[in-house]
């Protein structure tokens, strides 16, 4: 039997946390999703632009392009997947991370597997699907063509980006960091063992738009409780349908970056950017696009009675063959002037000797 789970089952699990325990039967999925390509397009925000704002990080099924519309299902024009549950053939992708350099240029910040998932090829994500309060009798799971953005790229204090919820980052102490050292920015310390952003997207739906304008609107956050992971909070009632919670983990690789020498000077001064400028990090956001197979996802929550509730699987190595090339041909990974579509880090960054951390 392929599996690619190994059962770490601590006793009784009453409240499961994406994160550093595998899940028990009953309380979701949890998929590594390799790369699958870094590329500057993006079929939500940019429909059909070669070369699209910003830089991004792309796992999921391999019909992933720039013209995919919502009436072309992933599930039936991928050929593979990078992620390890073989009927997912979603969409995921974020904006990269740069590091930058006090000379100015600009590195690409490479990715590394959760724990785990060390082996997923560039790091790629780590993707959770959460039933509502963990209770698989109450579901609707997502159709065809729905699609959803969390957090916005315009974002870059709390008030513009409290419209959103559910986007932390994870200064890593160890491989298994977790919820601890969190915060709504980029950390302003060196994290040992790199940065962790989690994308929770909300939980509620209006049950009728596939999408909206803003690609938001049409999904929200349950009216009382903790913003960020779903505790079974009711619903609005302009979005009373409960959907599966969808969580994004990304592990950046930024151990090698951590000289506080070679850092900017001055309080909450640190070196990382996101691929479209924002050097706050209170303009992190996701994407993602439904490309489930058939009713898989459906199924599964409704009749789930061992860990990943029976779903086929494949290796991470398998996952790993799944790649595409990227459409825009530009430099990624050298240090450069300025990041892909010639953005530059918004706000001051100094290196000089006033000032201090
Ligand atoms: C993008 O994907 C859609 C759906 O598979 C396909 O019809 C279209 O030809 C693709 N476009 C490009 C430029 O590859
Ligand atoms: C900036 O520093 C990097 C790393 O040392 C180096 O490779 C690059 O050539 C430098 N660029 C400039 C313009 O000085
Ligand atoms: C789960 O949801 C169903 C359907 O709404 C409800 O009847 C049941 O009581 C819930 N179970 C728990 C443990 O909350
Ligand atoms: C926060 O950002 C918004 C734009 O996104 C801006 O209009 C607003 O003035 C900013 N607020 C503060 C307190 O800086
Ligand atoms: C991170 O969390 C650990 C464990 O709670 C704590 O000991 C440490 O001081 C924290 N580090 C920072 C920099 O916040
Ligand atoms: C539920 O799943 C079990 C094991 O996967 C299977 O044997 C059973 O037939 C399923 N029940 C229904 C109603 O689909």
């Amino acid at each position: 039997m392929k599996t690619t789970w190994r059962w770490w089952i601590i006793g009784l699990v009453s409240h499961t946390h994406p994160g550093v325990t595998e899940l028990t039967s009953g309380q979701g999925l949890k998929m590594s999703c390799s790369q699958l390509v870094v590329d500057r397009i993006d079929p939500i925000q940019s429909p059909g632009v070669i070369g699209s704002n910003h830089l991004h990080q792309i796992v999921g099924g391999n019909s992933f392009n720039a013209t995919m519309s919502p009436q072309d299902d992933p599930s039936r024009v991928s050929t593979c997947t990078t992620c390890t549950l073989l009927n997912d053939f979603s969409n995921y992708w974020t904006a990269t991370m740069f590091y930058r350099h006090p000379n100015g240029t600009y590195r690409r910040v490479r990715q590394l597997g959760a724990l785990w998932h060390e082996s997923a090829r560039e790091g790629g994500m780590t993707v959770y699907y959460f039933p509502p309060a963990r209770n698989l009798s109450n579901i609707v799971a997502f159709k065809p063509g729905f699609r959803m953005r969390n957090g916005s790229p315009d974002a870059r204090n709390a008030t513009s980006a409290s419209r959103y919820q559910g986007i932390q980052y994870t200064c890593m102490m160890r491989d298994d960091t977790r919820y601890t050292n969190l915060t709504d920015t980029f950390p302003d310390h060196p994290c040992p063992a790199g940065i962790l952003t989690t994308i929770y997207f909300p939980p509620c739906w209006d049950g009728v738009n596939l999408d909206s304008p803003d690609h938001y609107s049409h999904v929200a956050w349950p009216t009382t409780g903790r913003k960020g992971f779903e505790q079974g909070d009711p619903c609005p009632a302009s979005h009373p349908v409960k959907i599966p919670q969808v969580v994004l983990e990304t592990r950046w690789d930024t151990r090698l970056l951590n000289n506080v020498q070679d850092w900017p000077r001055g309080k909450g001064q640190q070196p990382f950017v996101w691929s479209f400028g924002d050097s706050t990090g209170y303009g992190h956001h996701g994407d993602y696009i439904f490309g489930w197979k058939g009713d898989a996802l459906n199924r599964a929550f409704t009749n789930c009675s061992t860990p990943n509730c029976d779903l086929p699987s494949q290796e991470i190595y398998e996952a790993n063959r799944c790649a595409k090339e990227a459409v825009v041909k530009e430099e990624v990974d050298r240090y450069i002037t300025a990041m892909p579509g010639g953005i530059l880090a918004d706000g001051q960054l100094s290196w000089g000797r006033s000032g201090s951390r």
